[in-house]
């Protein structure tokens, strides 16, 4: 029996539906693979954010810090500015944790359509590793003259060459792993943006380590083009935070719908916790009415699974949500069915196995 004790934050909008439901098919798998899981859950969100002034208690991290993973849904609300939210939240743990992989897969699944014409089952199926705790995100920076006509504001960029390597590496032994294409694809603007160099710097340097690995380098104004055009040729894709973030919307609905979307965030190493939460936001403009897709949740549940070692329980998550696909009597609108977010979670429960 292995056990496992889960920070649940379920947050705002849809995040509080689809995490209900990511809990429902992890109980289920658990059960078949003799996992016990404690979930704890801490109601931190932007309703705590009106009750309290900020988004989680002041020792919220070092509270999070013993858990086995974190599990959550989403944070964002229309009241309260993005910026408050994001960075009283989200944002603080990725990177006390240290979690410098947000790794995101775009799959074409059979039963799904993609909004471009012709594309075949798995003809997308790529992955996008995002570095995740520094470049645009680095958060420092600041205003001068606030709220005045003089007003100036200034943000910096941070691009260590340790964190260009260790994300970029981190993409080749995917590559490796994955035994697709073998290719790995890198992302800049390092035509206007210089300092960027550094990334191209450091995937020449990685890429020399891994001579079985195909490589190339787009600009990420040619890459966004191309994840539309042509995203078949796309094995693995590495990027700086703010580019992943972007593409990876873009891979999001090629593959059918933001609802398909999984994410992890991720310490390779094992430091300290991971967290797993879709790529998707609270969706404000369909919170409350149960009919967000939960598959995106129960996906980056898989990912959970995969972290913790329980290979098995993963695949057995994917398989099933994959069944539901095809069989497609149980979808919700995002993917042109009318059924509720509860109903798709009990399906992928009942195909389990
Ligand atoms: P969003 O991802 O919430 O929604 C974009 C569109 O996709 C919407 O039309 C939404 O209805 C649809 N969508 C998203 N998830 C879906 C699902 N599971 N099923 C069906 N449809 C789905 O992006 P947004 O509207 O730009 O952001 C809303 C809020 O969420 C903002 O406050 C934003 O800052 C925040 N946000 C949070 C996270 C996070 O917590 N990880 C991620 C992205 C955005
Ligand atoms: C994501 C989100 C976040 C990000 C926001 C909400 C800060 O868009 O996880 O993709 O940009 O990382
Ligand atoms: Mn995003």
């Amino acid at each position: 029996m292995s056990q496992y004790n889960i920070a649940v934050i379920r947050g705002d909008g849809i995040g509080v539906d689809v995490v209900e439901e990511g809990i429902k098919v992890m109980d289920a798998v658990g059960e078949h693979h003799g996992i016990n899981w404690t979930w704890t859950e801490y109601p931190w969100s932007s309703d705590y954010y009106f009750k309290h002034g900020r988004m989680m208690p002041e020792d919220a991290l070092d509270t999070l810090a013993p858990h086995s993973a974190i599990f959550l849904g989403a944070v964002g609300h229309p009241d309260v500015q993005d910026n408050i939210t994001l960075n009283g939240l989200l944002l603080p743990i990725r990177r006390r944790f240290d979690q410098y992989i947000c790794q995101r897969p775009s799959v074409l699944y059979p039963g799904v359509t993609s909004p471009l014409s012709g594309k075949k089952p798995w003809d997308i199926d790529l992955v996008v590793i995002r570095e995740n705790t520094e470049g645009e995100y680095a958060n420092i920076g600041g205003f001068a003259y606030y709220e005045s006509p003089e007003e100036v504001a200034i943000q910096t960029s941070v691009f260590t060459r340790r964190g260009c390597e260790r994300a970029i590496r981190f993409g080749f032994e995917l590559a490796r792993k994955r035994d697709k294409k073998k290719r790995v694809t890198s992302i800049t603007k390092s035509n206007a943006l210089g300092f960027m160099t550094v990334w191209d710097r450091s995937f020449d340097a990685v890429g020399e380590e891994f001579p079985d690995i195909e490589t190339n380098q787009l600009l990420i104004d040619a890459a966004c083009m191309d994840f539309v055009r042509r995203p078949e040729v796309f094995d693995v894709v590495v990027a700086p935070n703010l580019f992943g973030d972007i593409l990876t919307d873009i891979g999001a609905i090629i593959s059918g719908s933001m609802g398909l979307a999984s994410s992890a965030n991720i310490d390779p190493e094992y430091r300290g916790p991971s967290m797993f939460e879709p790529t998707h936001g609270s969706a404000p403009d369909i919170a409350g009415q149960g009919i967000a897709n939960p598959m995106a949740q129960i996906l980056t549940a898989a990912m959970m699974l995969r972290h913790l070692g329980e290979e098995a329980g993963a695949q057995e998550i994917e398989r099933s949500v994959e069944k539901v696909l095809e069989v497609g009597e149980t979808l919700t609108s995002d993917l042109g069915g009318n059924s509720t977010t509860a109903a798709v979670g009990d399906a992928i429960v009942a195909n389990l196995g």
